[in-house]
This record gives structure tokens, sequence and C-alpha cells, in this order.
């Protein structure tokens, strides 16, 4: 069967397990390779990765390229608006025709049913690189990351701090499925979509939310936040206003477990969800959460290709 990575659950706890333990083995092998450097094994040799993005991206874009050439594989680069999807024709006949031409699809786009439509219909893997309502690449770099700087996932307590967004989602869903501990701090009107919590739950979760937002990272190990505004939303000062309390200040991260990690995926708007001495600060783990979206994705492709788990 074609795997399909649209969300973190479509993988299971057991696969992203071995991704996360090859994506640190990988990274280790690499040591200071200049980055364009194929890996020893140059696994995914002969293989070609198609990327669709209908919204913007700096770090998914160039790191599932950067990932593929690291893994010995190409890409090509479709944007939404020059290609036909631009001008209607459908996913269904878009994943047809792309099987035929490229080994994997990567998509970016607005609505997840067209992420899912595109996987239905794909006879390759298709991996959602952000819809409207997940990230799953991002929160694989976000636990690889806590790995890192925590020496442990299982049993750590994250607190999401602001807009109940995609972010949000993929946090929820993947703490339910490698054991770690989510609480959303989220002015009410912005809650997560209760699917995602509602799945979690079922899975034995307990994912609260609270309105206050020192009672959000009270004991958390990790402090998360995003964007108020995602892209596609439109800049709405009612929503700014009621998100300000839950800004990641240092009061906030003072009132988390001594020494806790921030992350962020970033883009930042700085002196909205964060304030720069957060951000800029020791507890930042940003930088690294940024290249771990490369190494994570590697796993991930590797998975999709079948030559992980
Ligand atoms: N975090 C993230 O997905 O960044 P880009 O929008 O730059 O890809
Ligand atoms: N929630 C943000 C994430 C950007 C990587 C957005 O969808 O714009």
């Amino acid at each position: 069967m074609t795997r399909h990575f649209i969300d973190l659950a479509d993988a299971g706890a057991e696969a992203i397990a071995a991704m996360l333990g090859d994506a640190q083995a990988r990274k280790a092998a690499r040591g200071g390779w200049p980055k364009g450097r194929v890996d020893a094994d140059a696994p995914l040799a002969g293989h070609v990765l198609a990327m669709i993005f209908e919204k913007n991206s700096t770090r998914t874009r160039v790191s599932f390229d950067m990932a593929m050439r690291q893994l010995g594989g190409t890409t090509i680069v479709m944007d939404g608006g020059s290609t036909q999807l631009g001008r209607g024709e459908p996913i269904e006949d878009t994943a047809r025709v792309l099987s035929r031409y490229v080994d994997a699809i990567m998509i970016r786009t607005d609505d997840h049913e067209k992420a899912r439509a595109l996987a239905e219909y794909a006879t390759v893997p298709v991996i959602n690189g952000l819809t409207d309502q997940s990230h799953p690449c991002q929160v694989m770099a976000d636990m690889l990351t806590v790995i890192e700087h925590r020496a442990k996932l299982v049993g750590t307590r994250w607190a999401w701090l602001g807009d109940g967004n995609n972010m949000t989602h993929s946090i929820i869903e993947a703490g339910s499925l490698m054991g770690f501990d989510v609480r959303v701090g989220c002015p009410a009107g912005y809650d997560p979509d209760m699917r995602y919590i509602d799945a979690a739950n079922a899975r034995g979760a307990t994912v609260e939310i609270v309105r206050d937002p020192l009672r959000a990272v009270t004991n958390a190990d990790v402090v998360v936040t995003d964007t108020w505004i995602s892209m596609g939303q439109a800049h709405a000062e009612e929503k700014l206003a009621a998100m300000m309390p839950f800004q990641v200040t240092e009061a906030v991260m003072a009132a988390a477990a001594p020494g806790a990690t921030f992350l962020h995926c970033l883009p930042a708007h700085r002196g909205e969800e964060v304030v720069d001495a957060v951000i800029d600060g020791p507890q930042s783990a940003i930088w690294d959460e940024a290249e771990n979206r490369l190494h994570a994705q590697k796993a991930v492709l590797l998975w999709c290709l079948g030559l992980i788990g």
C-alpha cells in the first residue's frame, strides 16, 4: 500500500519513533559535511519529489529540496499559480498525471481535503507540507528538537499558547500518539478543532484547554506558540487584542518548569505572539527546530518510500 503522510496518525507511533531515530542517526552521521553533499548511502538516488506550493514557504521549500539532495534525489517545484491547478484542473487528475512522472509529491495548500484527495488518487506517496488543518512535518521537527534538548519525548509536558491552528492540531495529535502531555492556552473563540481533541482523547490523552495563560504553562517543559494570523487569514485587530494575554513573555517562561524549552515553527511576529527576550533568549531552541525540518523530513521521505519501518 502506498504510504502517505497527511496527518501524523497516518504513520502511527511506531513509524514516527522509527523516523525520529533515523533522523537523529543521519544528522549525526553527517557531522560538519557541506550541506549539499549526498549521504553516504544515497538512499533516494534516482528519485524525484514534486513540490506543489499554493501558499508561501521558506523553510518547507528549502528543507525538502535539501532533504532530497542529501538523500541523492532531486525535486521539481510547482507554484499553484503557474500550473494548470491554478486554472482549475482537478486535483484528482493532477494526482494521476504527477504519479506517472515523479516518485513522491509534497503539497502545501489551504484545503486539507485537497491534500487528502491528492493522496487518494496518487499512486505515489503524498506528503502534507501544511494545510489549514495540520502541519505534521513541522511537528516531526519539533519532536526531534525536544528529544535533542530534553533527552526525552515521552512524558514531557507541552503548553501551547495562542491561536488554535494547524500547528496546535498536529501537536495535539503528536502528543496523543507519542505519549507527551499537551495543554492549550487560548482565548475563547479560538479553540483548536474539536475533531483533533476528540481523536487525541480517544487514544487516551487528556487535552486540556485553559483560558489562563499562566495556568496553561505551569509545569510545562516545552512552551510553544505560532503566529496569531495564519496564511490565508485576514488581519483582524479584534483577534490580536484577544490573543495579547497569551503572548509568550519572560513572565510566562518564568511560570513554566525551570529551564523550559521555547519552540516556534517560524515565521515569527516578534512583539505579537512572542517577545524578543524569549525568542532570542537562552531557552529558545528555534534555530535547531528550523534545522531539524531538514533532518526530520529526510526520515519522512524514507518512510514514505518504504526505506524505514
Ligand atoms: N515553519 C514553516 O513551515 O515555515 P515556512 O512557511 O517558511 O515553510
Ligand atoms: N500557522 C501558520 C504556520 C506557518 C508555518 C500558518 O498556517 O500560516
